[in-house]
């Protein structure tokens, strides 16, 4: 198995990349940015869109157990009180008592500096070796006021996980959706954590999306469905492209788990800074059920009519957040290589998760081939997302392609005039092939349709 992702400085060459060509930018540049905020460009929101697509067909519309659902950022306060977010959702913060005054996560740099997140030692801080205060527990919930007054009574905060709106839903999902667990229900949403030391780029943010997904079961099939979904998730990813031998399953161990679990899967990521937790497949038991029945005064459970059994679902749930996944796809997919002579840098993404599917590209722009690259391009557009592009060099234009991850490059030329073939390109493979430009659209249509293995596996 590897132990460092293929190129050293990927991170520094993909934010590079991301901002140069579209995809990612700081939030509030002009401003002089956000501290771990991220705003995505025109590419990346595709790129990102693609990505939730394909999460939301593979759970939802591919399968007939569960349902989706896109609940409210604001909740209600007591939300977090049940969940155990207001009293447990929190990281050790030490601060430099030195030159700096640097916060820390106290934990991460124990890890750093003695080994282990628990070690017992003196630890200083990483920045300029002054002394750190004791560590104190840091709530990372994002606090707010609703209505107009700012009073403790009209406290709310930005959600930390989406997971909350899916159980405080689970008594209406169940009744709408006329359910028996196991039957899950799905959501795609924007989450808010204040960490300390966020970083490594779209890595660890303070505003970022997670997709999850809980799934009630009987509790004597917890275990089971806990495995199903470790291997669902795994195959997700590797049926998108990622390297298998960069994926791997990694077990919490008992001081790691997060309070509502009672065992926790990380599907990890050799990420360039090291391996690192890319989703989470928890089995959270009946904790939240059960909590948010006791701090509401429903009742969260199913009841069998057919055995006359009633019992409160257990909940396996895998949790994953999108630009996380995002990250992990980029690095996977870059790639530099020497193409005759000249050094050629490519993003290997699957073409179901590339932003254009193809770009039309006139050799020249003269004698009739705009034209006709126009007609073209609008045939390619009906079907996928393309891109037109008739300025400078082939060369050039080829490279930009390759660059933000286009699959294929449709050239029109001399020969298109005469006998109304294409040069259908491949991004990966550097083939060129001769195609009618009236199949072309169709061609790649099915191509798209078909499955796709990264050429990174030799
Ligand atoms: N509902 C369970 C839950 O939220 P988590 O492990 O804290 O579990 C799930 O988060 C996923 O959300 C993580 O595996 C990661 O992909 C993503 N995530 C969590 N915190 C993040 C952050 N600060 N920035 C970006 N992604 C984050």
């Amino acid at each position: 198995m590897p132990t460092t992702s293929t190129h050293p400085d990927v991170m520094e060459k993909l934010v590079s990349l991301c901002k140069r060509r579209g995809f990612i930018f700081q939030s509030s540049e002009i401003y002089g940015g956000t501290g771990s905020v991220w705003d995505y460009g025109p590419l990346g929101v595709e790129l990102k869109r693609n990505l939730k697509d394909a999460w939301w067909r593979a759970m939802v519309y591919a399968r007939d157990d569960i349902e989706g659902l896109d609940a409210a950022i604001l909740m209600h306060p007591r939300t977090w009180e049940a969940s155990g977010h207001l009293e447990g959702f929190t990281d050790p913060l030490v601060q430099c008592l030195g030159k700096c005054k640097r916060r820390w996560r106290e934990d991460h740099v124990r890890e750093e500096q003695l080994g282990a997140e628990d070690a017992e030692g003196e630890i200083v801080c990483p920045k300029c070796g002054g002394e750190l205060t004791e560590p104190r527990q840091f709530n990372l919930m994002f606090k707010t006021h609703m209505g107009p007054v700012e009073e403790s009574g009209t406290e709310v905060f930005l959600r930390p996980e989406t997971a909350q709106g899916i159980f405080v839903n689970f008594k209406n999902v169940l009744s709408f959706a006329r359910k028996k667990p196991p039957f899950g229900i799905a959501q795609i949403g924007k989450s808010f954590r204040n960490e300390i030391t966020p970083g490594n780029f779209v890595f660890r943010m303070r505003e970022f999306e997670q997709m999850e997904m809980e799934f009630f079961v009987p509790p004597d099939e917890a275990g089971r469905w806990h495995e199903h979904w470790m291997e669902q998730r795994m195959g997700w990813y590797t049926g998108l492209g990622i390297r298998p031998d960069h994926l791997r399953l990694r077990e919490h161990g008992a001081d790691e788990l997060s309070h509502y679990s009672s065992a926790t899967s990380d599907v990890e990521y050799l990420f360039p800074m090291g391996w690192s937790e890319l989703e989470g497949v928890a089995n959270r038991g009946d904790f939240d059920l059960t909590q948010h029945a006791k701090f509401s005064g429903e009742k969260l459970e199913y009841f069998d009519q057919s055995t006359g059994d009633r019992y409160v679902p257990y909940v396996i749930e895998p949790a994953a957040g999108v630009d996380r996944a995002m990250l992990a796809f980029m690095v996977d997919a870059y790639d530099v290589e020497e193409v005759e002579g000249r050094t050629r840098t490519v993003l290997r993404l699957h073409p179901r998760l590339a932003p254009n599917k193809a770009a039309v590209l006139p050799l020249v722009s003269k004698e009739g081939m705009p034209e006709r690259a126009r007609e073209v391009y609008e045939s390619v557009k009906a079907r996928m997302p393309a891109e037109f592009d008739e300025g400078g060099s082939i060369g050039k234009r080829y490279r930009r392609q390759d660059e933000i991850g286009t699959p294929w490059c449709i050239t029109i030329d001399g020969e298109t005039l005469e006998d109304g073939t294409v040069t259908l390109r491949d991004r990966d493979s550097l083939d060129q092939t001769r195609v009618p430009a009236d199949d072309v659209a169709a061609l790649l249509a099915d191509r798209l349709a078909e499955p796709w293995t990264t050429p990174k596996l030799g």
